[in-house]
């Protein structure tokens, strides 16, 4: 790939992960405007498909980056090849997830929904951390289904956030109690990890940024792809048009607007969670709980020495 003509080397440039679908698709549409792209996610073809989306426009400039967030050696090899392009890093949206319907273990036996959603980002976030210029923003697309209290979540089954500990999670193992549908505790308990990791970092790092966004419930994305035929077609076809009239539901267009503005933001603000129209919002009271989100970002790292230690 011949990436040089494709950078432009006075722009900043914005590394997008899940750039291929739903809210990381809009969003990196948004976010073409604003300087050059790394659009980050595993399957070459969908990732080319949206990089020559950007580079026809006026003015946009693309490159992708092949990197699997639930291989933890892919997510290391992307961040080198990041760092590599040498480009001035302004920001970066880790936004690439998923929410299996179901327990689903990687080859390792780890849990999936947690490796992707939480190791995957947090190995990429550290690894690209020491080459972020100070002042640069890091956002993390989370979701309110962590907070057990979160209602519309309750009706739709989730039970909040159950964290163990890192390393039952990645077992696969949660507080007892949760959702009937199991994949549902891996989901929310892995999107809570995001919160934890977004507000221990902007503790610990306050030379750079560190934002989380709940971009509302958005029916009709590629998350749902697990959910049968019947249900993907009501969630595209009627619950997708309701969505910019119901309160806390969005679109992809109208998250990826948001996203692209809490990015390029210039505030300053560090360590904000902001909801699906912009404006600042709480997390569950456990997660409001400092101590916890250092216990889950400690946790983590012990979790991840470990594996590279058995790896090694
Ligand atoms: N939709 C909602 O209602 C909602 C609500 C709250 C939060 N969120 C969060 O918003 C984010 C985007 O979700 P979405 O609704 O836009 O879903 P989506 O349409 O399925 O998009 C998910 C993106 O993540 C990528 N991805 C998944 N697994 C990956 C892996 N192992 N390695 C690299 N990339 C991977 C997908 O790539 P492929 O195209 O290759 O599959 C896709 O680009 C997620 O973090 C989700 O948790 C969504």
């Amino acid at each position: 790939m011949n990436t040089s003509s494709r950078i432009s080397p006075q722009a900043k440039a914005w590394i997008i992960t899940g750039p291929t679908s739903g809210i990381g698709r809009r969003a990196a549409l948004e976010m073409a405007p604003h300087g050059t792209l790394v659009l980050v996610g595993r399957d070459p073809g969908r990732l080319h498909e949206v990089e020559n989306e950007i580079n026809a426009r006026p003015g946009g400039h693309a490159v992708s980056v092949v990197c699997d967030f639930a291989d933890l050696e892919s997510v290391r090899r992307a961040a080198v090849h990041i760092v590599a392009l040498g480009l001035p890093i302004a920001g970066l949206l880790n936004n690439a997830g998923i929410s299996p319907a179901q327990a689903v273990q990687t080859a390792q036996g780890w849990d999936l929904a947690f490796t992707t959603n939480h190791l995957g980002p947090f190995v990429f976030t550290e690894a690209l951390i020491p080459h972020l210029p100070d002042g640069a923003n890091v956002v993390f697309t989370c979701s309110a289904v962590e907070d057990p209290e979160r209602k519309p979540a309750v009706a739709a089954g989730f039970r909040g956030a159950r964290y163990v500990s890192a390393e039952a999670s990645l077992r696969g193992e949660w507080l007892p109690g949760g959702a009937s549908m199991p994949g549902l505790d891996a989901y929310a308990t892995s999107k809570q990890c995001n919160l934890a990791t977004v507000f221990a970092f902007a503790r610990e790092t306050p030379r750079l940024r560190f934002n989380a966004v709940e971009p509302g419930f958005n029916p009709g994305t590629g998350l749902s792809r697990d959910a049968n035929a019947a249900v993907r077609f009501l969630l595209k076809y009627v619950t997708a048009p309701l969505a910019p009239f119901v309160k806390y539901w969005s679109t992809p267009k109208l998250a990826g607007r948001m996203i692209a503005k809490v990015l390029t933001d210039e505030s300053g603000s560090t360590g904000v969670y902001y909801d699906e129209t912009g404006r600042p919002m709480l997390g569950s009271v456990q997660i409001r709980d400092a101590e916890f989100s250092d216990r889950v970002v400690a946790e983590t790292r012990a979790l991840l020495a470990d594996i590279s230690s058995q790896a090694s």
